[in-house]
C-alpha cells in the first residue's frame, strides 16, 4: 500500500442508515492501510470526510452546514483536504463540487474501495475531484473490512435497490441491485467469527432480493450461513414485505437457534390507496397477512417499521388507517418520517403535496400513539427470562450490557465487581427481567 496519509490523522462523520455506518468503517480501514490514523475530532486531522445521508432533506442541510464549519480549519491549514461520499455524493456528484468551493473531492457509493487512489491524486495533483460513477456490471466482492471488530459485526450481502419506491431516492444513489456470492459470504462470516464476532447483521437495502450468482435466495443464504458457519447469531435488515415469504418464516423457525427473532419490517403506510401510490406492491390487507404468517410461524417474534406521514394526496382517513394498522399490528418500535420530497423520484412531482403543518401533526400523532403501545408491549417483558449476548462492561458503573434475542437493550450486573466481569463480554448469558422500558431492559444474571 502507498503512503498517502504520512501518519496524518483523519476523521469521518456519518449520517444515515446502517449501511453508511459500514461503509465509514470499511473508508477507515482502507485509509488506515494507506497509513492515515483515525481521530476522533476533526481539529486533528489532515482528512475530513463527511458519509452523507439524501434520504431526506435534512442530512443533506447537513452537509452543507458541517462543510461550512470546517472553514476556520482550513484557513488555518491549507493542506487540509475536505471530501464528501455516500447518497448526496452520488446524487449531486459535480454540482457538489461547485456548491461547496471549501470541498476537495466528492466520491460515490461505488466508489469507495478507491478512497485512497482519490486521496492520493487530490493531494498530488492539487486539483479537486469526483468520483461518482455507478459500477454497475462489474460483480460486487467486498470483503467485510473492520478494524476491530467487536462482538456484532455488520455483513454487506446485497447493494443497490430495484424497488424504486416514488418516494425514494435510494435507487438514485446506491445503484442497481447486486448481491455477494454465497461461498464468499460463508468465508467472509467464518473470518470474522475467527476475529471473535458472535453475532452478524447482514446488510441490504432490500435483503430479501438477495440473488446470488449460483441462484440462491435469501432464504438458502440464512439456512447456509446458520448451517455452515459458526457465527452463533443472525440479523438482517431491512426486508421487503412483498418478498417476504413463508420459505423464509420456516427456514426462521427451523434455525431459530441462531436466527433472531426480531423483524424490521417497513410498512410505510396503513391506507392501499397510498401503498399503490408509493408502488410498494403490496396493499393493507396483503401487509397484514404477511405479518400474520411471521407470527404465526415464529413464535415471540418482535416487530418494528418504518412509517412516511404526510405522503402526497394522504388525506386525513388515510392517515387514520396507518394508525389503525399500528394499532393491529403492535410494533415493538416504529421509525416515523414526515415524507420529504426527494429529488427523481416521482412522488416528489406529484401535484397533491401534503402543508407542512398537517405532516407535523400526524407525525406527532403517530410518535405518541405508538409511545403508548410500546410502553403496554414492554410490561410484556416484565419478569421475563432472556438470553443475552453481552457486548459491554462499563467498569465505571459494573455494569454489563447486551442484547436480548429480540433486539433488546439490557442491562445488569454481573455477579462480583471488577476481575471477571470483563470475561462476560461475548458470551450469551440468561437474565431475569426486573423492569422493562420500551426500548431497554433492567435485569438480573441468572445462574
Ligand atoms: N430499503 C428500506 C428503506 C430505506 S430508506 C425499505 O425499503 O424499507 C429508510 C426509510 O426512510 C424508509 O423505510 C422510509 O420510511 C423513509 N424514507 C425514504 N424516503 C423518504 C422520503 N422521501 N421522505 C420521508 N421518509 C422517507
Ligand atoms: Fe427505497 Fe423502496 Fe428501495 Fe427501500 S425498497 S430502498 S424504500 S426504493
Ligand atoms: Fe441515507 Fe443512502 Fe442510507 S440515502 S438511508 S445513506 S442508503
Amino acid at each position: 500500500m502507498q503512503d498517502i496519509g504520512r501518519g496524518q490523522g483523519v476523521y469521518i462523520s456519518t449520517y444515515g442508515c446502517q449501511m453508511n455506518v459500514n461503509d465509514t468503517e470499511r473508508m477507515y480501514a482502507l485509509l488506515e492501510m494507506a497509513n492515515y490514523v483515525p481521530v476522533e475530532s476533526p481539529e486533528k486531522a489532515g482528512l475530513i470526510i463527511i458519509n452523507s445521508c439524501s434520504v431526506r432533506e435534512k442530512p443533506v442541510h447537513k452537509v452543507h452546514s458541517e462543510v461550512g464549519r470546517y472553514r476556520a480549519l482550513k484557513a488555518v491549514n491549507p493542506a487540509l483536504k475536505i471530501g464528501v461520499g455516500g447518497c448526496v455524493a452520488q446524487q449531486e456528484k459535480a454540482k457538489l463540487l461547485a456548491d461547496i468551493p471549501l470541498l476537495d473531492f466528492v466520491f460515490g457509493t461505488d466508489a469507495i474501495d478507491a478512497l485512497p487512489q482519490l486521496v492520493a491524486d487530490v493531494t498530488e495533483t492539487r486539483q479537486r475531484r469526483v468520483s461518482a460513477r455507478f459500477e454497475n456490471e462489474k460483480p460486487y466482492e467486498t470483503e467485510t473490512l473492520i478494524r476491530n471488530p467487536g462482538v456484532s459485526a455488520f455483513v454487506n450481502i446485497m447493494k443497490g435497490c430495484d424497488n424504486f419506491c416514488t418516494f425514494c431516492v435510494v435507487p438514485f444513489t446506491r445503484g442497481r441491485e447486486r448481491s455477494r456470492g454465497l461461498a464468499e459470504l460463508v468465508a467472509d462470516v467464518n473470518a470474522l467469527v475467527r476475529r471473535g464476532v458472535k453475532e452478524v447483521t447482514l446488510l441490504g437495502q432490500n435483503v430479501n432480493s438477495y440473488r446470488s450468482g449460483c441462484g440462491a435466495d435469501f432464504g438458502e443464504l440464512l439456512k447456509t450461513l446458520a448451517e455452515d458457519t459458526d457465527v452463533q447469531r443472525i440479523r438482517y435488515t431491512t426486508s421487503h414485505p412483498k418478498d417476504f415469504n413463508q420459505e423464509l418464516v420456516d427456514i426462521s423457525r427451523e434455525c431459530r437457534a441462531k436466527i433472531m427473532d426480531y423483524i424490521h419490517l417497513p410498512v410505510q403506510s396503513g391506507n392501499t390507496d397510498v401503498l399503490k401510490r408509493m408502488n410498494r406492491g403490496y396493499s393493507r390487507e396483503e401487509y397484514l397477512d404477511k405479518v400474520r404468517m411471521i407470527r404465526d410461524g415464529i413464535p415471540g417474534v418482535v416487530l418494528s417499521t418504518d412509517i412516511i406521514v404526510g405522503f402526497p394526496g394522504e388525506t386525513e382517513d388515510q392517515f387514520r388507517d396507518t394508525l389503525s394498522l399500528v394499532r393491529e399490528v403492535g410494533y415493538d418500535n416504529i421509525f416515523p418520517f414526515a415524507y420529504s420530497p426527494r429529488p427523481f423520484t416521482k412522488a416528489a412531482k406529484f401535484t397533491d403535496q401534503v402543508p407542512d403543518a398537517d405532516k407535523s401533526r400526524r407525525l406527532q400523532e403517530l410518535i405518541d400513539l405508538q409511545r403508548e403501545i410500546s410502553f403496554d408491549l414492554a410490561k410484556d417483558f416484565d419478569g421475563r427470562e432472556l438470553e443475552v449476548l453481552v457486548e459491554r462492561y462499563k467498569a465505571e458503573e459494573n455494569h454489563l450490557m447486551g442484547r436480548s434475542t429480540q433486539n433488546k437493550i439490557v442491562h445488569f450486573h454481573p455477579p462480583e465487581p471488577g476481575a471477571g466481569a470483563e470475561g462476560f463480554v461475548g458470551r450469551t448469558v440468561k437474565v431475569k427481567v426486573l423492569k422493562a422500558f420500551p426500548n431497554v431492559l433492567r435485569g438480573e444474571l441468572l445462574p
